[in-house]
């Protein structure tokens, strides 16, 4: 297990604000500042940069991802308010900035990753659960960017993912309202794939996907994350050249030549992510 310090702990101590555990294929990383609604200070926001990193360096066996708030009430409440409230024009790019470069790992990042929202998912959470490659969340969850609230505006990716995620109409509903939605909502959305009952059979659902995943080829996984994530909003032309490199880059890997021999052998493929 790896973690990165908290030098704001009101108890003194240097416990973690991100932790990220590895068990069997299945990697979480977990935001761990439940007094304060696991809000991205700038600790957290550097810390989850360093895990994501490191997962990216070595992936090893892993077939997955779970990203998860700590203590049962918040996924992410949002960017950390109090760490915003002084900052010149210049200091509030720079958040921006380093939400996205956030975002933008875990988008990078050769595994699926799924948001596991137990409860709030606001502002930055939303964003940061947007980043990842879907959502799955508990009845208990509730989802919005409050930001015009505070005079603001969504900062780590909402005005170009949630668009993407629900459409540019209701996005603006909800960015413009600040309004939070429940579950129900956004499972009719889409925005949340998958509902369960309470926090352990939303981890349980995630590390089940994570196993079916984990069944195929990690390459073409790969591949596909990769053209997905680089498709999103480019015109149709973009996308569909960026799907023939994937498509390409697929023939280039062991597991391709394994998955169609094993097919034509009506044998169970044996994949060894290369
Ligand atoms: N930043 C810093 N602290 C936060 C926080 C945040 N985003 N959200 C909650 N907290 C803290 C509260 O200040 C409180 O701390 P204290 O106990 O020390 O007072 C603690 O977490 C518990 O919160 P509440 O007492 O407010 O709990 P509640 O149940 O009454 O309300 C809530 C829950 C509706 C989520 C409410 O906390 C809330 O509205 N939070 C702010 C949500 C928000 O505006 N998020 C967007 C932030 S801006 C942003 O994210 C910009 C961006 O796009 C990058």
């Amino acid at each position: 297990m790896t973690s990165n310090d908290d030098v704001e702990r009101s108890d003194g101590t240097a416990a973690p604000v991100v932790r990220l555990e590895r068990d069997g294929r299945v990697a979480t990383i977990t935001v761990d500042r439940p007094k304060a609604l696991n809000a991205l200070s700038p600790e957290v926001l550097d810390g989850l940069a360093e895990l994501v990193a490191e997962l990216a360096a070595d992936p090893g066996e892993l077939a997955g991802v779970l990203l998860l708030g700590a203590g049962g009430r918040a996924f992410v409440a949002g960017a950390d308010i109090s760490a915003m409230a002084g900052l010149t024009p210049d200091e509030g790019a720079q958040t921006a900035e380093r939400g996205h470069a956030v975002a933008a790992a875990i988008e990078a990042l050769p595994l699926p990753v799924i948001a596991c929202v137990d409860g709030y998912a606001l502002g930055g959470g939303l964003e940061l659960a947007l980043a990842c490659d879907f959502i799955y969340a508990t009845e208990a969850s509730r989802f919005g960017q409050p930001e015009v609230h505070l005079g603001l505006i969504p900062g780590f990716g909402g005005t170009v993912r949630l668009p993407r995620a629900v459409g540019p109409a209701l996005a603006k509903e909800l960015i413009y309202t600040g309004r939070q939605m429940g579950v129900d909502e956004a499972a009719r959305l889409g925005l949340v794939t998958r509902r369960f009952d309470d926090r352990e059979a939303l981890l349980a659902g995630a590390r089940e996907t994570i196993g079916l995943i984990g069944a195929n080829a990690a390459t073409a996984v790969a591949l596909a994350k990769r053209v997905l994530v680089g498709a999103a909003g480019t015109p149709t032309a973009t996308a569909t050249l960026l799907e023939i490199e994937g498509f390409r880059d697929a023939f280039r890997t062991e597991d391709m030549r394994e998955g169609v021999a094993a097919f034509l052998e009506k044998r169970d493929p044996a994949f060894t992510g290369r």
